[in-house]
C-alpha cells in the first residue's frame, strides 16, 4: 500500500513543476501524449545545468575521456549486431476486460478467490473461457459482475445473458494472472519489442526500417575506432555522449521517471581485458561522489548488485543506483560491465575490425567496457523531490506563521541563481541601482529581477524555485551601513560605507550584507 503522505508529495510537487514552468506535459493542449514531457523555462536551466555538471565532470577535468554526439538515426544493422532487434524488450500482458495492457514483470501478486467460467448461456450456449479474481471472503457476485462486463464487451446483450457457466472456483495465492485493478484475467505473456521503429526515406519497406535509438551508448561502440584514432588515447579510456533515447514502454508512469522519450548521460569506459571488474568498483565510487556533488547525499542511494538472472544480456556485473523517490526506491543509474559484448559484435557483424594495438604489449584484442549510464530526466525528477520541502516559519516582515515552500536545490544546479531586488518599487534611486546590478551580473550568470510586491513575497517566491541567493537594494545601500559588520566574504564593512547590498540564504534565510563590488566573485564562486 503506498504511503499516502509520498503521494501527496509527489502531487505537490508535479503541481510545483508545472504551476513555475519546470516541466510540463506534452502536447497538453491536445489531451497529452503519454510518456512524453516538456520542461519550461526553469526545468530547461535546471537540466541544462545538470548536463553541463555531468559533461564538465566526465569530460573536461579528465585526460581519459573524450566527448561526442552520435546521431539519433542508425543504419539497422547496429541494432540487430546489438541484440536489441531480438531481444530488447519486456513481457506485455492485457487485461481481457479493458484491454489496457501491462509490464507482466510489473504485477503485484494478488490472492483470493478465482472464478473460471467457461462460457455463458443465451439462447445457446457459447463458450467464452474467462475468470475473475475477488479478495478472499469476498461474494462471487463481485465475481459476476466482472464476467458480465466481460462478456458484454464481447458483443453479447447483457439481457440475453441467461447465466453464466461457472467451471470451477479455487484458492489461489500471490497470482500475476489477473489484473490488480479490477480482478479480471489477463491474457499470456507475450515480447514487446521496446524500439520505436521508423522509415528511412520516401519509400516504407522492410528495406528503408529503422529504430530511434533505445541507448545512446551504440554510436560510441561504432565509432570507437575513429575515436580511438583522432584522439590517441591509451587504454583506459572513456567516450562520453548525452542524449535523447527512445523506448516504446508499456507503461510511463511516475511523472517523468519512465517516459517513452528521455534523456541518457553515458560513458564507455574501454579498459584492458580483465580489468573490468577493477573499474567496475572504481566507478561505483565515482558516481557515488557526483551525486553528493549535486546535492543527493549518499544514505538515499541505494547500491543495488543485480543478480544475474536480471542483468542486461550483455552484462557481467551491474550494479543499480536507486534513490528514494517518495513512489519508491528505484534506479537512477545503472553500471554495467559489459565485457567486449558490444565491440565483439559489431567487429562480427559489420567485418571490421575495432581491436586496440597495445603497443606495450605489442597485443591487439578488444578492450573491455565499464559503462555508467544515468538518466538525465530521472536525475531531474530526483533532484526535485531531494530538493522539496515545506516548512513553517515565521514571515520575516510580518512576523507571522506561515508554509514556506522550498527548494533546495545545490547552487550548482539551481536554474536561477540570484534574484536581485529593490526594496521598493516606487523608490527610483532603488530601482535603478538594482537594475544596473542585474544587468551587471546578467552575463556572468543566470538571475532574475523581481521588484512588484512585497519583499517577503518575493523571497518566498525565489524560494519556491529554488533560487539559493537573494541580493536586496535598501536604504543602507543608499545611505550607507548602519554600523560596522562582516560582510559574507569575511571582509569588513564600516559603518556608514555606501554600496552594500543585503544578501539572503535561501535555505537558511539568514541576511547578510556584501559590497555591491565583491557579488560577481562571490557568486561564481558558490556555483561553481
Ligand atoms: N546503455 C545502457 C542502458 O541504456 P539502462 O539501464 O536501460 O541502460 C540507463 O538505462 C538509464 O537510462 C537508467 O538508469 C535510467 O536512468 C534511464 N532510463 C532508462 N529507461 C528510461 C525511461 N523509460 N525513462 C526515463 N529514463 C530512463
Amino acid at each position: 500500500m503506498a504511503d499516502p503522505n509520498a503521494i501527496s508529495k509527489m502531487e505537490k510537487i508535479v503541481a510545483l513543476c508545472k504551476r513555475r514552468g519546470f516541466i510540463f506535459q506534452s502536447s497538453e493542449i491536445y489531451g497529452g501524449l503519454n510518456g512524453a514531457w516538456d520542461y519550461g523555462p526553469l526545468g530547461v536551466e535546471l537540466k541544462r545545468n545538470l548536463k553541463d555538471y555531468w559533461w564538465r565532470c566526465m569530460t573536461q577535468v579528465r585526460d581519459d575521456i573524450v566527448g561526442f554526439d552520435g546521431s539519433i538515426l542508425m543504419n539497422a544493422a547496429v541494432w540487430k549486431a546489438s541484440g536489441h532487434v531480438d531481444t530488447f524488450s519486456d513481457p506485455l500482458v492485457e487485461c481481457l476486460l479493458t484491454k489496457k495492457r501491462y509490464r507482466a514483470d510489473q504485477i503485484e501478486p494478488q490472492s483470493g478467490t478465482a472464478y473460471y467460467y467457461k462460457g455463458i448461456t443465451t439462447s445457446t450456449q457459447i463458450d467464452l473461457p474467462f475468470a475473475v479474481l475477488v479478495p478472499k471472503g469476498k461474494p462471487e457476485a463481485s465475481a459476476q459482475k466482472t464476467a458480465r462486463q466481460y462478456y458484454v464487451s464481447r458483443g453479447h446483450a447483457e439481457a440475453d445473458i441467461v447465466s453464466l457457466d461457472l467451471e470451477k472456483s479455487e484458492q489461489v495465492e500471490n497470482s500475476t494472472k489477473f489484473n490488480p485493478e479490477n480482478g479480471a484475467l489477463l491474457s499470456e505473456p507475450r515480447t514487446f519489442n521496446l524500439m520505436f521503429k521508423t522509415y528511412v526515406g520516401p519509400v516504407e519497406d522492410a528495406s528503408s526500417v529503422t529504430y530511434l535509438r533505445p541507448e545512446t551508448a551504440q554510436a560510441m561502440f561504432v565509432q570507437f575506432k575513429n575515436v580511438l584514432d583522432v584522439s590517441q588515447k591509451k587504454l583506459p579510456f572513456g567516450i562520453a555522449q548525452i542524449g535523447k533515447a527512445f523506448r516504446n514502454e508499456i507503461n510511463p508512469r511516475n511523472f517523468t521517471f519512465r517516459s517513452r522519450e528521455f534523456e541518457q548521460m553515458e560513458v564507455e569506459f574501454f579498459v584492458k581485458p580483465g580489468t573490468g571488474p577493477e573499474w567496475l568498483e572504481k566507478w561505483l565510487e565515482e558516481r557515488l561522489a557526483w551525486y553528493e556533488a549535486i546535492g543527493i547525499p549518499r544514505s538515499k542511494i541505494h547500491v543495488l548488485t543485480v543478480p544475474e538472472k536480471d542483468r542486461a544480456f550483455y552484462s557481467q556485473g551491474t550494479y543499480d543506483l536507486e534513490y528514494e523517490f517518495p513512489f519508491g526506491t528505484q534506479e537512477l543509474e545503472g553500471i554495467a560491465h559489459r565485457g567486449n559484448y558490444d565491440l565483439k559484435q559489431h567487429a562480427e557483424h559489420s567485418g571490421k575490425p575495432l581491436e586496440y594495438f597495445d603497443e606495450e604489449a605489442k597485443q591487439k584484442y578488444l578492450p573491455e567496457v565499464v559503462e555508467p549510464s544515468a538518466g538525465v530526466d530521472r536525475t531531474v525528477l530526483a533532484v526535485l523531490c531531494e530538493g522539496f520541502a515545506e516548512e513553517t516559519i515565521k514571515d520575516e516582515e510580518s512576523g507571522k506563521e506561515e508554509i514556506r515552500t522550498v527548494l533546495r536545490f545545490s547552487p550548482r544546479l539551481a536554474p536561477v541563481k540570484a534574484s536581485v531586488f529593490p526594496l521598493l518599487k516606487n523608490k527610483p534611486e532603488l530601482v535603478a541601482l538594482a537594475k544596473n546590478i542585474y544587468k551587471t551580473l546578467q552575463p556572468l550568470l543566470k538571475v532574475a529581477y523581481a521588484d512588484s510586491a512585497a519583499i517577503g513575497r518575493r523571497y518566498r517566491r525565489a524560494d519556491e524555485v529554488g533560487t539559493p541567493f537573494g541580493i536586496t537594494v535598501d536604504f543602507e545601500t543608499l545611505e550607507g551601513a548602519k554600523e560596522a559588520v562582516t560582510s559574507a566574504t569575511g571582509a569588513p564593512i564600516a559603518a556608514g560605507q555606501k554600496d552594500t547590498v543585503t544578501l539572503r540564504h535561501r535555505d537558511s534565510m539568514k541576511q547578510e550584507r556584501i559590497a555591491i563590488a565583491e557579488l560577481p566573485a562571490y557568486l561564481l564562486t558558490k556555483i561553481a
